[in-house]
């Protein structure tokens, strides 16, 4: 049997109690059996999404999570704290902390370790800058920003890592890559993740996914779910790419 496509939306810094209510009753209504959505919410929102998705099958998650256990770290959550809340997935290393925040290989990788040791799922991101594709560097940068996640991935970590190639130039550019790049791409991370042992690893491609484009990207090879994000935001958009998916 072929696995669901696992469809991610990521909210970003987006949504207020009473759109969100709107958004999460309406993809509760329209998720159908056999689909596998989840949604990363803002850090506030997700009392409201534990609340709102119980009894369906729709996850929710973080798009954050502090590298730390515990301590003197004021405005960080740590993967414990989520993981007793009751998320199920992580966003870890999106192009916008790395970019915006100065994360490194170092600590996106560290902060993949601590989700999966807390029991849940890390949704790592990988991509070039545009500068980098043009420079021919795609392969040298995603291959070096995975291969920091694997250097000592625990056996939890290899077992529940998700990996999303989200070139950086197509995230909100309304220019989603084309097949060519993600399946190049997807087969060069596919090939990195079994040499290191990471069999079944899921690989998400993100970056401009919207209804109309979502069944050409999801047929590609190698590509076992999408990472939402724009799109994400409206729950007909959103259901609808999961239609893609099932299709
Ligand atoms: P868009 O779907 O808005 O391009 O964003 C992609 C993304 O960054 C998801 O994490």
């Amino acid at each position: 049997m072929v696995a669901a496509k696992y469809i991610v939306g990521n909210w970003k810094l987006h949504g207020s109690v009473q759109e969100n209510a709107v958004r999460f009753a309406a993809l509760k209504a329209g998720c159908q059996p056999g689909d596998t959505l989840a949604v990363c919410v803002p850090f506030p929102y997700l009392a409201q999404a534990q609340q709102a998705l119980q009894g369906s099958a729709i996850g929710w998650g973080a798009q954050n999570v502090s590298e730390h256990a515990k301590g003197a770290f004021t405005g960080e959550v740590s993967a414990a704290m989520l993981a007793d809340f009751g998320c199920g997935c992580v966003i870890v290393g999106h192009s916008e902390r790395r970019s915006l925040y100065g994360e490194d290989d170092a600590t996106v990788a560290r902060k993949a370790q601590a989700v999966a040791e807390a029991g849940m799922m890390p949704i790592v991101c990988v991509g070039e800058t545009l500068s980098e594709r043009e420079c021919g560097d795609t392969a040298q940068v995603v291959t070096r920003q995975l291969a920091a996640v694997l250097a000592d991935a625990s056996e939890e970590l290899k077992r529940g890592l998700v990996v999303a190639y989200e070139p950086v130039w197509a995230i909100g550019s309304g220019r989603a890559a084309s097949e060519e790049d993600v399946r190049e791409v997807h087969a060069l991370l596919r090939g990195q993740l079994e040499q290191a042992g990471v069999i079944g690893a899921r690989l998400l491609y993100g970056g401009s996914v919207k209804a109309s484009n979502a069944g050409t990207l999801l047929n590609v090879v190698n590509v076992d779910g999408a990472l939402v994000g724009g799109a994400s935001l409206d729950a007909e958009e959103f259901l609808a790419i999961a239609q893609a998916a099932r299709a």
